[in-house]
């Protein structure tokens, strides 16, 4: 057995309690491929601030980027943000946190796969005759650096204080909302579009599957920027690739026919935040699992995309299913294949056995299925492996 130690943020709200369960099983998945994982928990967001008076604890940053891979259980929690977050705004946990270590790992790619399989249609808000019995792949690879994310963080020192004070360039901490305007700075560089689209490229190539780019190349200049780029490549580089181009408002629109977007979607910061989540709702199926990737250095944060689930914390109510997905992709990113197909093929049969959590069986179900709680449905997964 080798060692691998894992940085862990057990996170906020209904985190820790998906959290337990998602590691437990990483911890047993990961010895099918002779890995013997240990979590070291570096606390960050609300959860960590009455010890360290700090979202984001040095100490915690230091430590996590040490060991490259962090497994995320999320941050933020709509009470405490209005208590604590608005005595001091510059420590509400997403933009202190989250946001800072994306920029500073420079975790450019945001994998965010959807899988829908035509048994688990009735699960989804889309009509189940639009999912083909083949099912549908989705590969969401947000870009997840620079744009309007990172426009003002990364480029206010490099703009003149009376050109900043003229057009409101400002950090969101310091808006009061009195300004007389506001701008906000969205940029991509070419070196980094041109790695991301050749990583996108090689992934699809590898999977087999067509790229989609979304921009909004008929308004604005950065996306006419992403779409050239994504064009040149495409023609240059990967020729047997099958690239189209979309819309961002007509994407939105297509995102209720699943089959639009069997593929390899690439998406700018802002419009894969947006439509991420909107893929992932339109399938109802509060199963996203995400990770972030920096393809040099190859550090990452394994984040599930869901949130926090605070309104039920300590209920024993949220799904897991998303967090014990990324552990999926997480043993795959540190070479535990076997480990990573066991997640996976347990998350299945457990639904196909009929368990769901209370946000799954909401939906019109035709079978008869069990409502079980967070620890159970870890349970069911964990016996399954
Ligand atoms: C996500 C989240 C984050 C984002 C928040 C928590 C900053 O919504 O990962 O999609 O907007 O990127
Ligand atoms: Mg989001």
């Amino acid at each position: 057995m080798s060692q691998k130690i894992i940085a862990l943020v057990t996170g906020d709200g209904s985190a820790p309690e998906m959290m337990r369960v998602s590691c437990k099983i990483a911890i047993a998945a990961a010895r099918k491929d002779g890995i013997e994982i240990v979590f070291e928990e570096t606390p960050m967001g609300w959860n960590a601030y009455p010890k360290y008076g700090d979202t984001f604890p040095e100490q915690s940053f230091r430590r996590a980027t040490e060991l490259g891979v962090l497994f995320w259980g999320g941050v933020g929690d709509p009470k405490l943000d209005k208590t604590i977050g608005a005595e001091h705004p510059e420590m509400m946990p997403e933009a202190r946190a989250l946001l800072p270590l994306r920029s500073s790992w420079k975790l450019l790619l945001n994998f965010r796969p959807l899988t829908l399989y035509k048994y688990l249609a009735h699960l989804a808000k889309v009509r189940p005759e639009t999912i083909p019995e083949t099912g549908v792949r989705q590969v969401w690879v947000r870009f997840l650096l620079e744009d309007s994310y990172f426009g003002n963080i990364d480029l206010i020192q490099s703009i003149p204080q009376d050109v900043r004070e003229r057009l409101g360039i400002k950090l969101k901490a310091d808006v009061t909302g009195e300004e007389e305007m506001i701008t906000e700075l969205a940029y991509y560089k070419k070196e980094t579009v041109e790695k991301y689209f050749r990583a996108i490229f090689n992934y699809a190539k590898l999977a087999g599957l067509p790229v989609i780019s979304i921009d909004k190349a008929n308004i604005m200049p950065r996306y006419v920027f992403w779409r050239k780029i994504c064009a040149r490549i495409g023609k240059d580089e990967f020729p047997d690739v099958k690239l189209s181009h979309q819309l961002v408002d007509s994407a939105n629109a297509l995102l209720f026919t699943p089959t639009a977007f069997n593929g390899v979607i690439a998406c700018g910061n802002e419009h894969g935040d947006i439509l991420s989540d909107g893929a992932a709702g339109a399938w109802s199926l509060g199963m996203m699992c995400s990770s972030s990737v920096n393809p040099d250095t190859r550090s990452a944060i394994f984040e599930s995309g869901a949130g926090t689930a605070a309104d039920i914390a300590g209920k024993n109510e949220a799904n897991p299913l998303g967090r014990i997905l990324t552990a999926a992709m997480m043993l795959r990113h540190i070479g535990a294949p076997k480990g990573a197909q066991a997640i996976e093929d347990a998350v299945q049969k457990t639904l196909q056995k009929g368990y769901r959590t209370a946000d799954l069986a909401a939906s019109s179900e035709k079978i008869t299925f069990a409502v079980i709680g967070t620890q159970e449905m870890g349970e069911k997964v964990l016996s399954l492996l």
